[in-house]
């Protein structure tokens, strides 16, 4: 699909969508706010919600054959398809745990100790549920853990650096999909494709918990072996994390309740609500595709849907960057430095990594609070931030993250306040 920076939503698909969402444009105290803290958390869908409240309220057992109990069945294979559809996994399995990370370490173990002294190679931007993971996994079985420095300038791994890394011995490739921390998206499939034509027996796991509201994911196409989400990263609740894992590691000896298939990830009962919540956000996804697209085919609407979504979020990173006749752009206001630019526009989700001349990224963070603008400060005293602004070379960012149901007019007023506090630290100085 082609992209033109221009392409926001219709006025009319905008409107819609933005009823969807809680707490679009207020707190829970009923205050004014811009919630542009949507990669620790993103904005919640009603739908979602309400599903999985309903289905919560239910004391039946899913394992019954009573009428309520073959419903809540038909709501947990019904949220299971539409994982499946969501990811393009046509094979393998999919497992749920309560948190991604939690996935990330059953995975990552589990392919570890499948063939011990080899090595795992990671990188220097993963979040701290793969890399600790493979830096245990090695411990626990006699790995060499090897990680592939970033690049600074546009805060990703070039795939050489991951490539000169890779040997026979690679039991293992941990990759993120998009950095939390960065932004910086990774073209998977070129990836996994050289990495296998190194050693075609090499485990590709990959992290797309941020990657995965953004853009479309298809772990077909990708031919990886492994690849986990988390719904409240995609406008859905906590308690959940997914994950795909291919045919050839799925029956790999993992934590199994020993009369279910080999290739079984559910440790124990699954939770119906989880799964109502789910097929709601694939609901809206598919609710976005129909408008572009008259297809039935949930997979079409599902992958139309999302190159919407990414396009709407091109749209607006471009207007945070450049500004427009309303507001001047990021890039053109003095004191402020966005990081990771040389990226932006060409392979870097909806997220804003910024320094200021004259305030620190704490001060800065208070400030547009003070504007009702919520942003996160990354800071290398957190551990879950440490490692990664190490290998990009900074101390701390101000990351910005909003979700494509914001508008033109929400850029213009974070833009427009930025100008604000960037002339009242200019006074201060
Ligand atoms: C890129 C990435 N991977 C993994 C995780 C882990 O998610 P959780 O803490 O829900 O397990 C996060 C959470 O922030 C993340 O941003």
């Amino acid at each position: 699909m082609s992209e033109r920076h221009t392409d926001f939503f219709p006025a009319d698909l905008q409107n819609q969508l933005n009823g969807r969402f809680y707490f679009l444009n207020h707190d829970v105290y009923g205050i004014q706010r811009l919630f542009f803290e949507n990669a620790g958390g993103s904005l919640r869908l009603k739908s979602a919600v309400e599903a999985q409240t309903r289905y919560s309220a239910f004391p039946d057992c899913p394992e019954r054959n009573h009428d309520v109990a073959l419903d809540i069945r038909n709501v947990i294979d019904k949220g299971t398809e539409d994982i499946r559809l969501f990811l393009n996994a046509q094979s393998g399995s999919i497992a749920t745990s309560l948190t991604a990370s939690k996935l990330m370490f059953e995975i990552i173990t589990t392919v570890a100790a499948s063939k011990p002294e080899g090595n795992l190679v990671t990188t220097a931007i993963e979040h701290p549920s793969s890399y600790d993971a493979c830096q245990f996994a090695a411990e626990q079985y006699q790995h060499e853990l090897r990680v592939a420095a970033a690049d600074p300038v546009s805060g990703s791994i070039p795939l050489s650096n991951i490539l000169e890394l890779i040997d026979e011995q690679t039991v293992l490739v941990s990759v993120i999909l998009t950095s939390n921390i960065t932004g910086a998206m990774h073209d998977i499939k070129e990836y996994a494709k050289k990495i296998k034509e190194k050693n075609p027996d090499t485990v590709i796991v990959v992290d797309a918990v941020q990657g995965a509201p953004h853009g479309v994911i298809d772990v077909e196409d990708w031919e990886i072996d492994a690849l986990n989400i988390a719904p409240y990263k995609m406008f859905g609740n906590r308690g959940i994390g997914y994950a795909y894992l291919s045919d050839r590691i799925a029956s790999l000896p993992h934590h199994r309740l020993l009369a279910t298939a080999s290739d079984n990830w559910h440790v124990g009962s699954p939770t119906p609500s989880h799964f109502a919540g789910f097929t709601e956000i694939i609901n809206y996804i598919c609710d976005i595709g129909s408008y572009y697209n008259a297809s039935k085919d949930r997979r079409t609407l599902i992958v139309e849907g999302m190159e919407h979504i990414h396009q709407q979020e091109q749209a607006i990173l471009h207007r945070f960057i450049n500004g427009s006749a309303e507001a001047t752009g990021i890039k053109n206001l003095p004191g402020v430095t966005i990081h990771f630019e040389q990226a932006n526009n060409i392979n870097q989700d909806l997220i804003l990594a910024l320094t200021f001349d004259n305030m620190s990224c704490s001060e800065a963070v208070k400030k547009y609070g003070e504007h009702n603008i919520l942003v996160y400060a990354r800071e290398s005293t957190s551990h879950y931030s440490k490692r990664i602004l190490e290998a990009i070379g900074l101390d701390a960012i101000v990351r910005v993250s909003p979700l494509h149901c914001h508008t033109k007019q929400d850029v213009d007023t974070f833009l427009q306040v930025t100008q604000t506090i960037l002339s009242e630290a200019s006074i201060t100085v």
